[in-house]
């Protein structure tokens, strides 16, 4: 059962083996991030002035990739080493793939993959001709049901995935700029809501991990601001790639709630919220995690 209680945060936190006493805390890796690409060097702002409704909150925001260790932070740097590019491949052959129920690719109407530059970085947004909250993948299965004839893909299926791998590197190196305000304004504040309201039996909140304990260690993970500007990612742990979407089920799982699905309305408004707190930062593509 999800439920929504003031109290008992340190002890959940306790409960975590979070070492609040401090002794346990690192700050996040002083580092730059510049990626070897086919197209030559990328630039990406993994640190920056945080949005102004976080102004009282951080000094500055933080991509994940400050957080991991040196042999992950290595792998992103470079595309041929980026386990990630193996997924945007897929993506690409996908892409242009007849796979219609009339014979149409993607890339019959959109032609190259490089026409969904840009997209990510404003994701999620409320689209205007439906008036909804788009996550990505809507978009995706947009085309894929209503302009290709087929089944919707999952969520979390493959073919979704190496589509978003390949859509999102097209902004790779873009500053994120989600929209929070006009129509957007009520599903952000929903997301917000969900992202300071404990969940689960150890009635934790996302806040209570990324924003008040970011930079301690939690068993042997170094807490990172929670930001999704790197999705999707490549997850070691995995051995495959993880959306944002995936990875709030896995978080919330870890306070031991039960969680919202994955594509779910709230999850959709925790997205944008979730993407907000990392305006400035740039799209990482397809980044690299633990
Ligand atoms: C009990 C602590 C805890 C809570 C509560 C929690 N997380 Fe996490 N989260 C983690 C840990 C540990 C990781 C892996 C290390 C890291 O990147 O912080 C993580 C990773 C993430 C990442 C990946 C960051 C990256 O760059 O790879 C995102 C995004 C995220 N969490 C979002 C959330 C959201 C949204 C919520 C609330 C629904 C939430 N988390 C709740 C512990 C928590
Ligand atoms: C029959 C033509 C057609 C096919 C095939 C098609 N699309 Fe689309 N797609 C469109 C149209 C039309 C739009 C709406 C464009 C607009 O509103 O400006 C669109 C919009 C999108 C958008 C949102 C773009 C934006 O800037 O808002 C994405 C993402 C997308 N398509 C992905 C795909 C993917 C991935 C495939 C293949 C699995 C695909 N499309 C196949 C016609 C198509």
């Amino acid at each position: 059962m999800l439920r929504f209680t003031k109290t008992k945060g340190t002890l959940a936190a306790t409960a975590l083996g979070l070492a609040l006493a401090g002794a346990a805390f690192a700050d996040p890796v002083e580092d730059e991030l510049v990626i070897e690409a086919e197209e030559g060097q990328v630039e990406i702002v993994t640190k920056t002035a945080p949005p102004a409704f976080l102004a009282d909150t951080f000094d500055a925001i933080y991509s994940g990739w400050h957080f991991r260790d040196d042999t992950t932070r290595d792998l992103e740097r470079d595309d041929f080493d980026n386990p990630a590019m193996v997924f945007v491949d897929r993506g690409l052959d996908k892409w242009n793939a007849a796979m219609g129920t009339g014979g149409e690719s993607c890339a019959s109407c959109h032609q190259g993959p490089e026409s969904m530059a840009g997209l990510r970085a404003v994701m999620p947004r409320v689209d205007e001709k439906t008036g909804k909250l788009m996550i990505m993948e809507d978009y995706v299965n947009a085309c894929v049901t209503e302009r290709m004839g087929l089944e919707k893909w999952g969520v979390t299926s493959e073919n979704m995935k190496d589509m978003l791998s390949l859509i999102s590197l097209q902004s790779r190196g873009m500053a994120v700029n989600v929209k929070i305000d006009g129509p957007a304004a009520p599903y952000w504040e929903h997301g917000k809501e969900i992202y300071y309201t404990r969940y689960g039996q150890l009635e934790m909140s996302c806040a209570n991990c990324h924003e008040d304990n970011n930079g301690q260690m939690i068993r042997a993970d170094h807490l990172s601001q929670g930001q999704v500007n790197g999705f999707p990612t490549y997850r070691l742990k995995d051995s495959g790639m993880v959306t944002a979407q995936q990875r709030f089920v896995g978080c919330v799982r870890d306070t031991r709630a039960e969680t919202f699905k994955a594509g779910s309305d709230d999850f959709k408004a925790l997205e944008l919220y979730v993407a907000s707190r990392g305006n400035g930062l740039s799209v990482e593509g397809v980044s690299v995690r633990h």
